[in-house]
């Protein structure tokens, strides 16, 4: 499995939060909200960040900090999964969150996370040290990728565009808002708890953006080609709703392709600047491997 060991670091951490860092919500949201957090992702965004902090010369477990991109993340999931976006009943294997309490809670559940991640990350810096001026330009790269001009415009678009067929330029701007600029927002965390300088932030950048974008490629690849027990959330659902993807416009082989060139893309923009670890280098081939 992928990096299992810093997999686990991200799982306990999620779980110590869970447990005793849920301070002030109310009880009826708490069983949901954990039950969200303990779903089985791969972890990519908050992994993604504590290996780009290394390799831009930090040496912070920051994996108590990263843990805000993977909150905002899993309620993204949560909302994507109701109803009035892309209506599943399965995520994570398990049923979606709306499926096993209410689209209320799961409305309410996704929403708090959105602040539970911001403090995360305060909460987390000043335990490292960090002082206000860090915590709040990591907070900010944060909700600069949450947000309506990164996921949730991004979200925003696919919807709108299902049952169009969009140009592969409207579908690269979208993919690479909705799924590239969380992920770009973990590369982001990485470097700037490092104190990278700005050459280092920019070739990070590169890698992030190249590698956001192969991501949800594979995403779709993996839609029309694996099985639901694979993924763990319903496959075929992308032509079910009649979405605009990578594969609905390229193909299954064409698109896979094109993930493979950013990949290529990604980690040269790293090698130029002597920051391609070998670390980073499984993420960029997990992402073209992964089946699930
Ligand atoms: C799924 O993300 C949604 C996308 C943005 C493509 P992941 O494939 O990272 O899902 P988990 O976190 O492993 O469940
Ligand atoms: C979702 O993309 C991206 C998010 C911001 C959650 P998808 O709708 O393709 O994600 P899955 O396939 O349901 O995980
Ligand atoms: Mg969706
Ligand atoms: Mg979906
Ligand atoms: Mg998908």
């Amino acid at each position: 499995m992928f990096a299992s060991a810093d997999r686990k670091r991200v799982d306990d951490a999620l779980r110590e939060l869970s447990e005793s860092g849920l301070d002030g919500i109310p009880g009826s949201l708490l069983e949901p909200i954990r039950y969200a957090l303990a779903g089985e992702g791969k972890r990519l965004r908050p992994i993604l960040a504590q290996l780009v902090h290394e390799a831009c010369g930090g040496a912070d477990d920051i994996i108590p900090l990263a843990i805000s991109v993977e909150i905002i993340h899993t309620y993204s999931l949560v909302h994507d999964d109701l109803p009035c976006m892309d209506d599943d009943d399965v995520r994570r294997g398990r049923p979606t969150l709306h499926r096993k309490f209410s689209q209320r809670e799961a409305v309410l559940a996704g929403a708090a996370l959105i602040p539970i991640a911001a403090r995360a990350v305060f909460r987390a810096g000043k335990k490292l040290g960090y002082d206000e001026g860090k915590c709040r330009a990591i907070c900010r790269a944060l909700l600069r990728g949450a947000g309506a001009e990164g996921m949730i415009g991004g979200q925003l678009r696919d919807l709108s565009a299902e049952g169009a067929t969009l140009s592969l330029e409207a579908m690269e701007s979208l993919h690479s808002a909705k799924t590239g600029d969380l992920i770009l927002a973990s590369a982001r965390i990485g470097a700037i708890s490092a104190d990278a300088s700005p050459e280092a932030l920019t070739a990070v950048e590169r890698y992030a953006k190249s590698l956001g974008l192969a991501f949800q490629i594979m995403d779709d690849v993996l839609d029309a080609t694996g099985s639901t027990t694979t993924i763990g959330k319903t496959a075929g659902r992308d032509a079910a709703l009649g979405k605009s993807t990578y594969v609905s416009i390229l193909g299954v082989d064409r698109a896979r392709q094109r993930a493979e060139s950013l990949v290529k893309e990604g980690t040269d923009a790293l090698l130029e600047r002597g920051l391609l670890t070998s670390k980073l280098l499984e993420v960029a081939n997990f992402i073209l491997a992964r089946n699930s």
